[in-house]
């Protein structure tokens, strides 16, 4: 069969009619726990011996749907859903660092990423060393015998940077750790991480891939394409796990095996599952995700062109526009188009960033990005408020940004009103 298209897999991927009501939507599967066919079916689903439903917090048939059409459209061998994008990244991390260890992070990320990694992560014992998204070689000078992977972002948040993946991914490739992808603000259908080599790509469901600012959700997709055994780095995928009787998980799950760590481990132990509810609702997102992200980003380009030429900016940091340092970058990487997120800023600095954000009347302030609504923040007040003035220089956040998410109304609407906020 050949390959189908990214529309057509958006719909269909992982789903079908419900086998006992020929329900043809995902049902919404609203219940805690499943039951056994019998004692033996029960304990052979605890061992790991057959796969299948015992308990939401592990799994259930609606986020099963999730994954399986996350999968298929990042190219993955398999996915675990969580309750938020930052619960993936516990997850991934929870799978793959020890005490002690370190990983290399580009500093060009979202502030609650970099808060996440920074502050909470170090009460695990894992160190996060910083490194420039727009210098790849910086990440090679960071490598250390305790480096466990290396993390960027595809699209940063909140500058819309474009990270060259391919270079970076070269550095990760030649130290024989993985590269880990946050891919939330490009999405599959403007980038495929697995393409430029990364090794497993993470996601804030929440943004984009939902679409509606409705629910909170996040996933870890497995690449299926690093030897999780040939280093013995990663014990927890290599060794004989003594929560399962034993059983090395890479050597029994093969493509799959982060993935199910993630959720056996991971998931069980630590708790932050997705609801089925969210879960439903994200999947409806999804079916329109390829229409909805070319919309995004036309109306982003339109914005930016006119912001571009208006009296009143600054600058305009958007790689649509052909001026742009990373232009090259976006027609690479990303060639449908830059994203919807960009940051902007007006000759009248910060104060009149601030005057801009809070004289909105149809854009809507507020901390998210990828609603279809479009959306306005002043990071270095709000998303990126913890970080040091040298942290808010290199992720792109200072005090004159402005950041917007550009929804999917009429974008004479959008620039209207944009016009009259800046006064
Ligand atoms: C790029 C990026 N990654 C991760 C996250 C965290 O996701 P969540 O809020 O779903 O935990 C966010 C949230 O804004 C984000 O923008």
């Amino acid at each position: 069969m050949t390959t189908q298209g990214f529309d057509t897999l958006a719909i269909h991927a992982g789903a079908a009619p419900d086998p006992t009501t020929g329900a043809r939507a995902t049902p919404i599967y609203q219940t805690t726990s499943f039951a056994f066919q019998d004692a033996q079916h029960a304990a052979d689903l605890f061992a790991l011996k057959a796969f299948g439903n015992i308990y939401t917090r592990i799994m259930n048939p609606t986020q099963g749907v999730l994954e399986a059409k996350l999968a298929a459209l990042e190219g993955g061998s398999a996915a675990l859903a969580t309750g938020s994008g930052h619960a993936a990244q516990l997850l991934v991390f929870h799978t793959l660092m020890q005490p002690g260890d370190e990983f290399i992070a580009a500093r060009q990320l979202y502030g609650g990423s970099i808060n996440q990694f920074a502050h909470s992560f170090k009460s695990f014992g894992w160190h996060v060393v910083w490194a420039d998204a727009e210098d790849p070689s910086s990440f090679e000078k960071a490598l250390s015998p305790r480096t466990k992977a290396i993390f960027i972002e595809s699209i940063a948040n909140p500058g819309g940077r474009i990270t060259d993946i391919q270079a970076i991914a070269a550095v990760a490739k030649k130290a024989g750790v993985p590269l880990i992808v946050d891919n939330t603000l490009a999405t599959p259908y403007l980038v495929q991480p697995f393409k430029h080599g990364a090794n497993v790509v993470v996601h804030s469901l929440t943004k984009f891939i939902g679409g509606h600012g409705n629910s909170m959700g996040g996933a870890l997709i497995d690449g299926g394409n690093f030897d999780w055994s040939a280093s013995g780095a990663y014990p927890l995928l290599s060794e004989p796990n003594p929560s399962y009787n034993g059983i090395k998980l890479h050597e029994a799950f093969g493509p799959m095996a982060l993935a199910i760590a993630a959720r056996v481990l991971g998931l069980r132990d630590l708790g932050p599952s997705i609801a089925p509810f969210n879960a439903f609702l994200l999947l409806t997102g999804m079916e329109t995700l390829g229409l909805r992200m070319q919309r995004h980003c036309d109306n982003a380009l339109a914005v930016a062109q006119w912001l571009a030429k208006d009296a009143r900016v600054a600058w305009v940091n958007y790689a649509g526009l052909a001026d742009h340092p990373h232009h090259a970058l976006q027609k690479k990487y990303s060639p449908k188009g830059a994203g919807a997120v960009f940051t902007f800023g007006l000759k009248g600095g910060h104060e009149a960033g601030v005057k801009t954000v809070s004289s909105v009347k149809l854009l809507s302030h507020l901390a998210n990005v990828g609603d279809t609504r479009s959306l306005i923040i002043h990071p270095a007040s709000t998303t990126h408020s913890q970080l040091t003035p040298e942290q808010l220089k290199q992720a792109g956040a200072t005090p004159d940004v402005v950041r917007l998410s550009i929804g999917i109304e009429d974008v004479a609407d959008i620039i209207a009103d944009l016009d009259q906020a800046m006064g």
